[in-house]
């Protein structure tokens, strides 16, 4: 494994990298993750200089933090920062930069595309300039380009430059504690791993709600949607660890392995399937949010009734749903298992993401008493609510970063995984455009359209509360 050092953050004044890498790399320089010898260099079109750039930096820092800030922490860590002022859609601008790398003897580089794809090939063919950056390391954020063919251009660039190896793809969601702990739930727990398939599950459902709206992003979020921004990516990053086989190695390219074969058992949809496997809202107001097309009908909301056509899975369905102004903040995957006789709760089981990080287990028991009756019994694991938990759980940008500079890919997105999630979402749209199907308007607060709910309830299902 290559150990590299040095971090370049193209957009360096944008959100992510005030709100998340910034804070992340706060934390590895206090926790002793950052190499001692890394410099960090950001790179922004914005008039700063290092210091000025640093001040920026400690508000950012000070604000989003998990850790207690400390301003000698800070201190040592700001000292690690300069600030390289370039417009990085010049071509020419890449030839100072390289002076300056060598001048300052900076190489053994991670590149961080924190930009709009539209720049990554811009920025890609700028750093042919730079000695030594085609041994470096990329990271890229999603969404890969607009549309599959604009992806699948975007990734032939980077990978003909850098080599597939070199390109570490972020999604977050494989970052987090608890999307991390599903195989570990799964393969370390008799109960569970010799019971998880359709046999004995009656259904999954993968629930990621916000209360939030779209906020200051409406400009990429309008051209984005529910699905591109939550399903194609978290989503289907949870549903397929969830459902994977077990991997022959807990190795990168074991872990590649299992995922990709649930994708390439997910049943694509047809023309008459289309209204019993998507439903798409979008939440009263949205239109008159900034950036947003007055007259735009991308969903805020989607719902999804999927079926994976395996030994294992044939005849349990995967519900999804996912929604801006949902009126809760709510991330969690439930397993909701047969029930031996109709009159008894079932057994569920959730996997808590976020807000809370932990796992609920219902299961039967006689009521206490005279009395034969049988009542569900609720345990509830919470893994983050005590504050010396929370402080030590690392945060999603920490890890993967961390991860990266270490040379360590298991938990980065491959490329055929996003092939896959763009190609069958893709097709879910344009069936769901083509069979002249609404984007129904649903009220901030309440948990997406009715029409979601019936997506369930018409099969004798319901989302799972709990109570
Ligand atoms: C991002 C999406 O990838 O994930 C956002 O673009 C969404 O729209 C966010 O709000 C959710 O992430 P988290 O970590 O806050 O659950």
């Amino acid at each position: 494994m290559t150990i590299n050092p040095n971090i370049t953050i193209f957009g360096g004044t944008g959100d992510l990298t005030f709100r998340k890498l910034l804070p992340a790399l706060y934390t590895m320089h206090v926790a002793g993750k950052l190499p001692e010898n890394s410099r960090i260099l950001i790179i922004g079109r914005r008039d700063y200089d290092s210091a000025a750039y640093r001040e920026t930096a400690r508000n950012w820092v000070e604000k989003f933090t998990r850790l207690p800030f400390r301003p000698a922490d800070f201190q040592a860590f700001a000292g690690k920062i300069d600030y390289y002022r370039m417009d990085f859609s010049d071509h020419e601008a890449y030839r100072g930069l390289n002076r300056y790398y060598t001048g300052n003897r900076i190489g053994s580089h991670i590149f961080y595309f924190a930009v709009a794809p539209r720049f990554f090939s811009v920025i890609t063919e700028g750093l042919k300039l730079v000695d030594g950056a085609k041994n470096g390391k990329v990271i890229i954020e999603k969404p890969f380009g607009e549309d599959l063919a604009a992806a699948k251009t975007l990734n032939g660039e980077l990978e003909d430059y850098f080599g597939p190896e070199q390109i570490y793809r972020i999604d977050h969601y494989l970052g987090k504690e608890m999307v991390r702990n599903i195989q570990a739930i799964r393969f370390t727990n008799p109960i569970f791993t010799d019971i998880w398939n359709s046999g004995h599950i009656e259904s999954v459902q993968i629930s990621a709600l916000e209360d939030m709206g779209v906020e200051t992003r409406g400009g990429y979020y309008d051209a984005s949607g529910a699905l591109k921004d939550m399903v194609q990516n978290h989503l289907f990053q949870i549903l397929s660890i969830m459902a994977m086989e077990q991997p022959e190695s807990f190795t990168p390219k074991g872990l590649h392995d299992a995922q990709l074969g649930v994708f390439r058992d997910l049943r694509s949809a047809g023309s008459e399937t289309i209204g019993d496997t998507l439903v798409l809202g979008q939440y009263e107001g949205y239109r008159k949010e900034p950036l947003v097309a007055p007259d735009s009908s991308t969903e805020t909301f989607a719902g999804l009734r999927l079926f994976i056509d395996n030994e294992r899975w044939r005849g349990t369905p995967f519900y999804i749903r996912t929604g801006k102004k949902t009126g809760t903040r709510q991330i969690e995957l439930s397993v909701i298992f047969r029930r031996p006789y109709p009159e008894v709760e079932p057994n569920v089981l959730i996997i808590k993401i976020q807000p809370t990080e932990g796992v609920y287990l219902q299961f039967n028991i006689k009521r206490p008493g005279d009395t034969d009756d049988i009542i569900p019994a609720k345990m509830d694991f919470c893994q983050n609510c005590n504050l010396v938990h929370q402080l030590n759980t690392p945060e999603a940008y920490e890890r993967l970063l961390t991860a990266c500079i270490q040379g360590e890919r298991s938990w980065f997105s491959q490329w055929d995984q996003i092939e896959y999630g763009w190609n069958f979402i893709g097709r879910l749209k344009e069936l769901y455009r083509h069979a002249g199907l609404p984007v129904y308007p649903y009220r901030p607060g309440e948990r997406g359209p009715a029409q979601a709910e019936e997506l369930l309830s018409r099969h004798g299902h319901s989302w799972f509360e709990e109570g």
